[in-house]
């Protein structure tokens, strides 16, 4: 038998809960030995709910109590989680997470801790919700030099664009459901502004790359620009608007950022729609291979929090690998230089203008969406962020701009 301790009752706590309890005797048998909750940490109570024999409100009954060899912490936020699981840790008990903002903020120092009390801190629920995506990469992927690694990495961004997309729906209508549902952050501007996104695709690549990469350092464009006008043409094209986070190794170090693109139907991530998530990892010696899954709510979330649970009772006593190794940060190239096609919508007036900055023989295709009848789109040819930003400069007008994957 080993005891485990749930800090937070909410969204994903409370799948933890659950999940441990439908799945028992597989959950058990998986483990090789009885997982038992013996306390539920929160200040609330639930009065009538099963959980409330487990229920605690002070941290230290958990900390004081030897028993207990596995934290999950899923109560989110940077505090007191960090301040939890630093001494969980330092206790000599493991830690599970589903916490991306404390991983991405605090992962090398808490897993430096880990190392040094012999427990680990396993964090799969961090990216991706359901999908075994830092699984794969820490214990089926490593015979693979990985070069790039590109996801759809929040679920409430993709829910709303395929929302949009698919039904017409407005945007804060979308939003407001995403959060009904449990998928949205507490502050929406996490998931909106892309931040979210940020956060799992620096975990990710610290895991694939070795060492810490900072999301603070990566570019980070969110989706609140996006309107039903660009998506209109974006299906005029046959393409679909993604918001995707992608890390790569190139001649000139690893390069990482996070912005919509407009994806075409060949590509990976094109049909990844509503609240799922996708990642697409390329090795040198597998190729291609694409996860995907359920990114986000509470279920599939506490699913993958209760399989590194299963994997902290396995490893008990042992440390398990993990690719994310090196103390010093990672220092991420530069995006200049990446040379891509831009659609940029215009007004109708400007089309001359617009061929003379853009075009290098003064002609670009016109796009046109029935009903917007003001305004026409081009495709620009490829250009660096920098060339198009100073031609966006010259020309003035450009009602909005996406780039293409
Ligand atoms: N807000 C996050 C999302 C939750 O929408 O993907 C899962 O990390």
């Amino acid at each position: 038998m080993i005891k485990a301790a749930i800090l937070g009752y909410g969204t994903v706590g409370s799948g933890v809960y659950n999940v441990l309890h439908s799945n028992r005797r597989l959950v058990n048998e998986r483990a090789g030995r009885e997982i038992e909750v013996k306390y539920v940490l929160d200040l609330r109570d639930f009065p009538g709910d099963p959980v409330e024999k487990h229920l605690v409100h002070d941290f230290e009954e958990i900390i004081n109590d030897p028993e207990v060899k596995i934290v999950v912490e899923v109560m989110g936020g940077l505090h007191p989680a960090f301040e939890f699981t630093k001494r969980s840790l330092e206790e000599g008990k493991n830690v599970c997470t589903s916490n991306k903002e404390l991983v991405a903020e605090h992962g090398l120092e808490l897993m430096k801790i880990a190392r040094e009390n012999d427990v680990n801190y396993f964090f799969e629920a961090s990216c991706g919700g359901g999908i075994p995506i830092i699984r794969a990469l820490n214990d089926c992927l490593t015979a693979d030099d990985i070069d790039t690694i590109t996801g759809i990495l929040n679920g409430t961004t993709n829910f709303i664009l395929t929302e949009m997309t698919e039904n017409g729906t407005s945007f804060s209508k979308v939003l407001k459901e995403a959060q009904k549902n449990g998928f949205a952050e507490r502050d929406p501007s996490a998931d909106i502004d892309a931040l979210d996104p940020a956060r799992k695709i620096a975990i990710l690549a610290s895991i694939v790359f070795g060492s810490s990469v900072d999301y603070k350092d990566i570019y980070t464009e969110g989706i609140r620009k996006i309107t039903a006008e660009d998506i209109k043409y974006a299906s005029a094209l046959g393409y679909s608007i993604k918001l995707l986070a992608e890390a790569k190794k190139t001649e000139y170090g690893v390069r990482a950022y996070v912005a919509p693109f407009l994806v075409d139907p060949m590509h990976p991530l094109y049909s990844i729609n509503g609240v799922m998530n996708a990642v697409y990892v390329h090795g040198n010696m597998l190729g291609d291979a694409v996860f995907t899954g359920a990114g986000a709510g509470s279920l599939p979330t506490a699913s993958a929090v209760v399989a590194d649970v299963i994997d902290a009772a396995r490893h008990d006593g042992k440390r398990a690998y993990c690719g994310w190794k090196h103390d010093e940060k990672l220092a991420l190239a530069s995006n200049e230089g990446i040379k891509r096609k831009y659609l940029i919508r215009i007004h109708t007036e400007d089309e001359g203008k617009a061929n003379k900055v853009f075009s290098p023989d003064g002609f670009l295709d016109t796009i046109t969406v029935g009903e917007l009848e003001d305004e026409v789109a081009f495709i620009t040819p490829e250009l660096s962020e920098e060339e198009f930003d100073s031609k966006a400069k010259a020309f003035g007008k450009i009602i909005s701009r996406i780039r293409f994957c």
